[in-house]
């Protein structure tokens, strides 16, 4: 699909995604908060960082809730699609004693995730590089596991993407996907976290997913609907800013660039009016 910008240069679907997330200063920015909050890159632990790496609603909190699910075992090799900064990828190591590969579009997201991998001491366990979900560079049946946050809203052809990661999972590994899915009918308000507009925004509700999911083989075995805890979640955020006024140091408007409170003010609205909600999705290989 083609795309028409505001400055006239014509971009595909990936790279007008790529050119949203690509924010200048990440390193800079993550820096300075960590001082703030009394650490600097030789001390900073990823859970510290998980304040500014985790870019999904409900940041670790939502990582802790949704990893359980997908059976990691120590020693396996676990493929993280769309990995951003890298933060699940990093948790989802430490935590579990596996080795996780994280491919994304973003090559700013990718070389700023490999330095934090040096300052915590994880690019043996973590390895980054920039790819598409939608054409994995892997061989067949290469992972254990793999898992996706918050990925698909910027893809059209999900189908395709859980072929490509049925394909390089090995028979019976699992796929767990975090991901904001179309809920309720309504116009959604955009600028959003994941899109400036509709034109890459591509939502699908969790039942269009396990249909996806299973033309592409998967066995979809839970599907958990994770509203409620969306909607508490930025309420609390709300409070803290009300109470702190305005936003932490370290935290992922850190990721959205100058427009982060309207693209969060927007997302809340949306997930209050029943419009938008996130899902995980658990899909095993048969
Ligand atoms: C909202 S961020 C989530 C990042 C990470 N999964 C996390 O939870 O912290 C969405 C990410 O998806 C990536 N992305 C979007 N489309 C992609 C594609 N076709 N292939 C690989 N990555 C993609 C973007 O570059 C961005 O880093």
């Amino acid at each position: 699909m083609i795309f028409l910008t505001k400055g006239e240069a014509i971009m595909t679907n990936s790279q007008a995604v790529a050119a949203h997330y690509s924010i200048k200063g990440i390193l800079d920015t993550i820096e300075s908060g960590l001082k703030q909050v009394g650490a600097d890159r030789d001390s900073v632990t990823i859970d510290q960082l998980s304040l500014v790496d985790e870019f999904h609603i409900g940041g670790r909190k939502a990582t802790e809730h949704f990893f359980p699910q997908l059976g990691f075992r120590p020693g396996d090799r676990v493929l993280d699609i769309g990995c951003g900064i890298g933060g699940g990828s990093r948790f989802a190591a430490a935590k579990y004693e596996v080795n996780v590969d994280g491919i994304d579009l973003t090559d700013e997201y990718i070389e700023v995730g490999d330095e934090l991998n040096r300052w915590v001491g994880m690019e043996t366990s973590v390895s980054l590089k920039t790819g598409d979900a939608t054409s994995l560079e892997f061989e067949d049946k290469t992972f254990d596991a793999a898992f996706t946050m918050h990925v698909c809203m910027n893809i059209a052809d999900k189908r395709r993407v859980f072929e490509e990661a049925y394909r390089v999972i090995k028979p019976r590994g699992v796929l767990g996907i975090y991901d904001v899915t179309k809920y309720g009918a309504g116009e959604i308000m955009y600028p959003l976290p994941w899109a400036a507009s509709a034109e890459t925004s591509h939502l699908s509700s969790a039942g269009q997913y396990v249909k996806d999911l299973e033309s592409a083989g998967f066995q979809v075995e839970t599907v958990t609907d994770r509203h409620a805890f969306a909607v508490e979640f930025f309420e609390a955020v709300k409070a803290k800013m009300a109470s702190a006024g305005g936003p932490p140091p370290l935290g992922i408007h850190v990721l959205m660039g100058s427009d982060a409170k309207t693209k969060v003010t927007n997302l809340t609205s949306n997930l209050i009016n029943g419009l938008v909600a996130p899902f995980e999705f658990v899909a095993r290989k048969l």
